[in-house]
């Protein structure tokens, strides 16, 4: 017996399914290097250009002398220091929440919330497009787990008729891969008029929605009844790293002793927490980049309708253009690259089979001029799709 690894590598392959890591040689933003080429790049989550803000590299470096580099310890032993605490303050501040508890990223946020509160007995529902590290979640807390259909309060409130123990209903805010919203106010009602809580990871909300880019929550107005467990992640739109739970004092309190992706893991280095209090103050106080945001986001629905493509329901920054077959979102893709612009295609598993798409995404640190150049190359290479053969994949 041995693992048949080259089996396997070779079916992923066969079927436009091999994935390979572009090599980013510039710091992040709109015009990278990748692989040794110059390209314009629509495909990151940093969506107020906040990645590398100079007040942000200034406040690293500030916080690497006063800090050091190392977290040293995890929190409960002696690895939870001043900027960690600072920033778990202004979390807190910025959601309207009692508390927020700082996690070193979102995919741990999500397993360790979710599986401190849920377990055998209880009730894991989520919606069926969640991010992989919330179903993850669901999986392993060993609470009975169901997907109802993506964002029908119906399917959600037959599950929840049927649910047992304690009951978690579990969303993305904006879906990482569609772009749409969750119809959070709905939720919130058939979650509370069975007892449950609704849990939103707004991983790609905090940012672009809301007045002061609190995210889909502030966008809705929902206060911690209608929503007492919200994640947010610091890697996207503040453009650092790490992620955050906000919520009452007592939700806060059960993670620090529960949750054990928390417990069991070093603190972040103290140092990222301050860059992340410079970037929370720009992506707070940063209203002319949302605005901008939305200009651009406008721009660019009205230039791809006009050209044919299949646009998904967003008014997010993720705007997927949808093409279906694996192969024909590589091929696009590739043909967009030749032509000097990014846009990753996004294939099965990460979503369902035949809805393969190339994930535009848009960033304040855009320009108008920018996104013309990439309306420009997707009506160049559109109609060449269907003209070109097939051929191997050499990216993905
Ligand atoms: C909705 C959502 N939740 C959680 C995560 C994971 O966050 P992190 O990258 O900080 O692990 C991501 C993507 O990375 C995401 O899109």
């Amino acid at each position: 017996m041995s693992f048949d690894l080259r089996t396997r590598l070779e079916a992923r392959r066969h079927e436009h399914l091999y994935r390979q890591r572009p090599l980013l040689q510039t710091p992040q933003g709109p015009q990278v290097v990748v692989d040794g080429k110059p390209l314009l790049a629509f495909c990151n989550n940093d969506y107020m250009g906040l990645a590398n803000h100079p007040e942000v590299i200034a406040a690293w470096q500030a916080g690497a002398e006063r800090w050091g580099v190392g977290g040293g310890a995890s929190h409960l032993v002696i690895g939870h220091s001043t900027p960690h605490h600072e920033l778990e303050e202004a979390l807190a501040d910025l959601t309207g929440r009692p508390r927020a508890l700082l996690f070193s990223n979102g995919y741990m946020a999500n397993l360790g919330t979710v599986t401190a509160l849920v377990g055998q007995g209880d009730t894991v529902l989520e919606d069926r497009l969640n991010h992989a590290s919330l179903l993850d979640a669901g999986l392993l807390s060993g609470a009975r787990f169901s997907r109802y259909r993506h964002n029908e309060v119906a399917s959600l409130e037959s599950r929840l008729e049927k649910a047992v123990g304690d009951t978690l209903v579990v969303t993305d805010g904006v879906f990482s891969m569609d772009g749409d919203v969750a119809d959070l106010p709905a939720l919130s009602r058939a979650a509370r008029a069975k007892g449950a809580w609704l849990m939103v990871d707004d991983a790609h909300g905090f940012g672009p929605l809301g007045a002061n880019g609190a995210g889909l929550v502030e966008h809705f107005g929902l206060s911690m009844e209608d929503v007492p467990v919200l994640i947010g992640t610091l890697g996207k739109s503040f453009g650092t790293s790490g992620a955050f739970v906000a919520g009452s004092e007592e939700l806060i309190e059960t993670l620090i002793q529960f949750a054990r992706p928390y417990i069991y893991t070093t603190s972040q280095p103290p140092a990222l927490a301050c860059a992340t209090l410079k970037s929370l103050e720009l992506l707070r106080a940063g209203h002319w980049r949302r605005e901008h945001l939305a200009n651009l986001i406008r721009q660019f629905r009205q230039g791809a309708e006009q050209l044919g493509l299949q646009l998904m329901d967003s008014f997010t920054p993720i705007q997927p253009i949808l093409i279906g077959d694996a192969g024909r979102a590589l091929r696009l893709s590739q043909l967009l690259r030749e032509r000097g612009v990014l846009v990753t295609a996004i294939r099965p598993p990460t979503v369902p089979v035949g809805s393969a798409r190339l994930r535009v995404t848009l960033s304040a640190a855009h320009t108008e001029a920018q996104v013309q150049l990439l309306l420009n190359a997707l009506e160049q290479c559109y109609p060449l799709l269907d003209a070109i053969e097939t051929k191997e994949p050499d990216h993905a």
